[in-house]
């Protein structure tokens, strides 16, 4: 599903002496089938921007459209898309509050008034999805691992078979294994036709392996919007600047380049491609072969 911003302001505390203004005139269209990350300093506005997209927050001024349903201030009935486009908030397990897994999965469904027995066939359904079989079904969300409860947290935006999915720093605090395997689930979740994902991150290799898209968030507007290859050569100037870093595979070309005399070209920002050149390269230059 796509989602189209038109002009959107907001302020917290608006009309009031605590006026905040916060998002400063965004325009853009998040397409459908991409993944799309959202980065920026903190503060910047990036959580406060994902929740105009399912109707949680309202602009204060200007329109989104997602899919066929508008969200903006003037409209008389607030449109609410809690069901299309699923948020998954910072830290979501601390979010989780009832006695049994199930159940947690459940509370979406059960305020759209879903019927029972399909909140439990699809409860357990999104389970299996982020890979906790039914033995986790009755299990207290509070004796699960950290992964594991994040996981729990996930099922519970992916029960309702949103369009849209937007996850807001999903990979902080979990240790490597945990951040691949949830990334891998991520992707396979968006294998299916016009699904939209949009993580916000501080993670820099994750934005290089994943993203397709990347728009990068300061003081409540766009500085840049571009794809990461394109961010990190084209825009490397303003990277620091930008609050954000290189990722690691590049940090080592830059040292590298600094030294060769030839520098080397990259022409993707995948850490697998970068190494992969590099071997090449230093294979090559040593007489050794390499392609
Ligand atoms: N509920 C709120 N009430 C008032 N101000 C808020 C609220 N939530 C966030 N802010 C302010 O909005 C700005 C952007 O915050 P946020 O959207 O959380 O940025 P980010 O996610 O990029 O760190 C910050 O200055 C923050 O203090
Ligand atoms: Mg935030």
């Amino acid at each position: 599903m796509e989602i189209t911003l038109k002009d959107v302001f907001f302020s917290y505390n608006a009309g009031t002496p605590l006026e905040n203004e916060v998002l400063r005139g965004l325009n853009m269209t998040l397409e459908s089938n991409k993944i799309t990350a959202v980065v920026g300093r903190t503060g910047s506005g990036k959580s406060t921007f994902v929740q105009h997209l399912n109707g949680l927050l309202y602009p204060t001024r200007g329109s989104i459209k997602v899919g066929d349903a508008w969200i903006m201030n003037n409209s008389k009935k607030k449109t609410v898309l809690f069901d299309k486009v699923g948020i998954v908030f910072q830290m979501p397990e601390h979010q989780l509050f009832e006695d049994t897994v199930i159940k947690d999965v459940s509370f979406g469904p059960k305020q759209l008034g879903w019927r029972n027995e399909l909140i439990r066939s699809k409860a357990l359904e999104a389970l299996r999805l982020v890979g906790l079989d039914e033995s986790f079904a009755d299990r207290s969300p509070f004796e699960l691992s950290g992964g594991e409860k994040r996981r729990a947290a996930i099922a519970g935006v992916l029960v309702m078979e949103p369009s849209v999915l937007i996850l807001d720093e999903p990979t902080a605090g979990l240790d490597p294994a945990g951040k691949q395997s949830l990334m891998e689930l991520l992707l396979s979740w968006r294998e299916e036709q016009q699904r939209t994902l949009v993580i916000v991150t501080h993670d820099m290799d994750l934005l290089a392996e994943y993203a397709e898209d990347v728009i990068v968030f300061e003081s409540g507007k766009v500085n840049v919007r571009t794809d990461p290859l394109t961010l990190f050569t084209k825009y490397r100037d303003r990277i620091e600047a930008l609050g954000l870093k290189l990722p690691m595979a590049l940090t080592l070309v830059e040292h590298l380049n600094a030294r060769l005399r030839s520098p080397m070209v990259i022409n993707s920002v995948k850490r697998e491609a970068i190494l992969a050149q590099v071997a090449d390269h230093f294979l090559v230059a040593s007489g050794k072969g390499g392609s």
